[in-house]
């Protein structure tokens, strides 16, 4: 009889602000980084990219995302390759290196409010002294994380919040208070601003006008010099040199809190609780994929508990029914105010590792084709209506025939909603495992009380997962919805998330189709020649150990002035196992007969060697066991054709007359069994035999990590 009134009559559900509130919501965010997951996103052309930019970041048009966090690039392979350092060497400093700040600054400008995270997996080596650990010298390491936040201040006006320890690995106490010390004391007073404009006009704006003599302290003119070029941009014109100084005199780095230890719940909870030194240095506790749960002593610190890295599942439907399912019941079981998507945009080949484990997908610059996965729209159910700062209801919870639902408000009689039903195997994620649970279809009656009694009308929101048909709806507007004596009575079917909500400004933002998806063309040639790069890395090369940037070679009289130079010289502090060789790979994964041709350029004396190579069938975590075909030449006139990246199988070996400090011209042609390869458009080896892989990238790269040039790059695929 029990449970036959359990069925007939729909479960009841209170909402209720005067019960006391839960906690303050932080938001929803995405990774980019750990690593090079955005690294194709840079080579879209317009309109496309900044469509692209739109749906991740623009308010009330798509996942409206309010955090956007980045890896430091640590010049080490960090999952889908390696990101380039802001300090490649001891006494080196550039703030321009890679597309973390560009992608900064375009989430900024779409959404001001949008929070800033900085977080290191690897460093270059000098930060660890050669050993591969950053925790010897805290103050080195804390000088190299904390140049960093003063650089996105000068060269980008961006103010970082948060910063992290090192993803994933231990953390160390003394470090992170070193940290704490280090932001609380370092004003940015000491930041010199740099002001370039086309002519020097900026100086007669400077003589007649005092405070903006006072807030400049270097003029620069646009030369070919790629930097002085890119700070024009945001230095002038004269009011923002004066607002800069202004903000920079005022802003300690207090502000920038950490974050600790983007591992596991544990031992960082334990630490804080035993250490109240450590307890102050550490605003937040970041754990990974927490499979939606937190530990007692996480709750005893009384931090906010995020959970700083999650998802990485890939993108299609389920993966889109298990971030609903987490961006709920993270804060329902475990009281987590912030989830952060690995990744923010899968914008990497999708044969390295966690192809497409991104809100959406964006891999083919090429053809200008992207797609906008169900992620990015889940994602919209809670951005586009609470932000950072609202707070949960404490009346949130599970529903009695399965699903979530939680409540936030702004505390000035805003209410939303969201609801969500997914079913075990709709919602399953990369990690934790899932343990099993039931979801059905059921009648909700849902109580306003408190603050929201009186209201009369909510905006409904609707995504219908529909895995039967597989035509799915999602974030549509529904007709708004009448309640009468602070009650509503919803009827949820399975795999559906609802937001209801007082905010009217929700909006599913659209732009024209992209265009079709097609391979990488199969002829492509890169000759480097650009004077003044919008990025440090040239088109679609996508580095796996080393890093690969353009070069502009001064003491060249002759066609090489431009070129693309590998600039790791020694092994970082690493994250994955990265080769002992650097390599940059490009094209397309299935490719099998090919001619690869490249200008090379050894320079390192003696023991330098480098090469060229196609097939190579993995990158990634796995780069140290790629396999393909490596031609190889060295500085002491051999030369070398390997079937993998450690050089142990050979497949031809002899004399080449190769040298350092010369240009030679590498190619290397296979077909179905057999590889040739010519020196200087001489035959030097043939009909070498290649039992597999059967395809794979083409790929650069040198012997060590060490210095050499790559010029007039060309790629001839059938
Ligand atoms: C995380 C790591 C990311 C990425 C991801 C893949 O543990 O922090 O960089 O590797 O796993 O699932
Ligand atoms: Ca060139």
């Amino acid at each position: 009889v029990l449970s036959y009134v359990w069925y007939c009559f729909a479960e009841s559900y209170v909402l209720d602000d005067k019960v006391g509130l839960g906690r303050q919501f932080d938001g929803i965010g995405g990774l980019s980084g750990g690593g090079a997951t955005s690294r194709l996103l840079v080579n879209y052309a317009e309109p496309y990219r900044s469509q692209i930019l739109d749906y991740l970041f623009k308010p009330n048009f798509g996942a409206s995302l309010q955090i956007l966090k980045v890896e430091i690039g640590g010049d080490a392979q960090t999952t889908d390759g390696t990101e380039p350092s802001h300090m490649h060497y001891e006494n080196d400093e550039n703030y321009f290196r890679g597309y973390e700040w560009w992608l900064m600054r375009e989430a900024k400008k779409r959404n001001p409010n949008i929070t800033l995270i900085g977080l290191p997996w690897a460093f270059p080596g000098w930060v660890g002294h050669g050993k591969n650990w950053p925790y010897d010298f805290p103050d080195i390491t804390v000088y190299y994380v904390v140049s960093w936040i003063i650089g996105a201040k000068q060269y980008h006006d961006l103010d970082i919040d948060y910063i992290g320890i090192w993803n994933e690995r231990k953390f160390d106490s003394t470090y992170i208070k070193v940290l704490r010390d280090a932001l609380d004391k370092v004003g940015l007073t000491s930041i010199g601003i740099i002001a370039a404009d086309g002519d020097w006009s900026i100086s007669s704006a400077m003589a007649v006008d005092p405070y903006l003599n006072d807030a400049i302290e270097v003029i620069g003119i646009i030369i070919t010099y790629t930097y002085l070029y890119q700070l024009s941009f945001f230095f002038f014109p004269a009011i923002n040199g004066k607002l800069l100084r202004y903000t920079l005199d005022k802003s300690g780095l207090e502000r920038v809190k950490i974050i600790a230890s983007d591992n596991l719940w544990q031992p960082i909870s334990l630490f804080i609780l035993l250490d109240p030194e450590l307890r102050n240095a550490v605003e937040v506790i970041g754990a990974h994929y927490p499979g939606t749960h937190t530990v007692v002593d996480a709750l005893k610190t009384e931090k906010k508990l995020w959970s700083s890295e999650d998802y990485s599942t890939y993108n299609n439907d389920v993966g889109g029914g298990c971030w609903a399912r987490i961006l709920n019941q993270n804060y329902v079981n475990g009281r987590m105010t912030a989830t952060i998507s690995w990744n923010l945009i899968a914008s990497y080949y999708e044969q390295l590792s966690f192809g497409r484990n991104g809100l959406m997908t964006a891999e083919e610059p090429w053809s200008g084709n992207y797609v906008v996965e169900s992620p990015i729209w889940i994602t919209a159910h809670t951005t586009q209506f609470s932000q950072p700062g609202w707070t949960y209801l404490q009346t949130v919870g599970h529903l009695s025939q399965g699903g979530s639902y939680v409540a936030l408000t702004d505390g000035k009689g805003n209410l939303t909603v969201i609801i969500e039903t997914m079913t075990h195997d709709h919602s399953i994620c990369i990690r934790p495992p899932l343990p099993h649970f039931n979801v059905s279809s059921q009648n909700t009656t849902f109580q306003l009380k408190g603050s929201f009694r009186s209201l009369s009308v909510l905006q409904v929101w609707q995504s219908k997962f529909d895995f039967k048909t597989k035509n799915p709806t999602f974030f549509k507007q529904l007709s708004p919805l009448k309640i009468s004596d602070g009650t509503f009575t919803l009827n949820l079917e399975t795999d559906e998330v609802y937001t209801l909500t007082t905010i009217t400004t929700g909006k599913k933002g659209s732009h024209p189709v992209p265009p079709a998806s097609t391979p990488f063309p199969k002829t492509y040639k890169d000759d480097f020649n650009v004077r003044n790069p919008h990025f440090t890395e040239a088109p679609d090369f996508a580095d796996q150990t080393g890093v690969f940037e353009y070069y502009i070679n001064l003491t060249d009289s002759g066609p090489h002035v431009f070129t693309l130079r590998q600039v790791v010289t020694q092994r970082p502090v690493t994250w994955a196992s990265d080769a002992d060789q650097t390599i940059s790979i490009i094209g397309d994964h299935s490719w099998r007969n090919l001619t690869v041709t490249c200008d090379v350029y050894i320079e390192m004396g003696k023991t330098g060697g480098l090469f060229i190579a196609a097939r190579v069938d993995k990158g990634g975590e796995s780069v140290r066991n790629a396999k393909g075909v490596f031609y190889w030449v060295y500085a002491d006139g051999t030369y070398k054709v390997t079937n993998d990246i450690g050089g142990q199988t050979v497949l031809a070996d002899g004399l080449s007359g190769t040298r350092a400090g010369v240009w030679h011209t590498l190619t290397l042609t296979i077909k179905g069994q057999y590889a040739s390869g010519m020196l200087d458009g001489y035959p030097l080896w043939k009909n070498a035999v290649v039992l597999g892989p059967q395809n794979g990238w083409a790929a650069i790269g040198t012997q060590t990590f060490e210095l050499a040039q790559f010029d007039n790059f060309v790629i001839e695929a059938e």
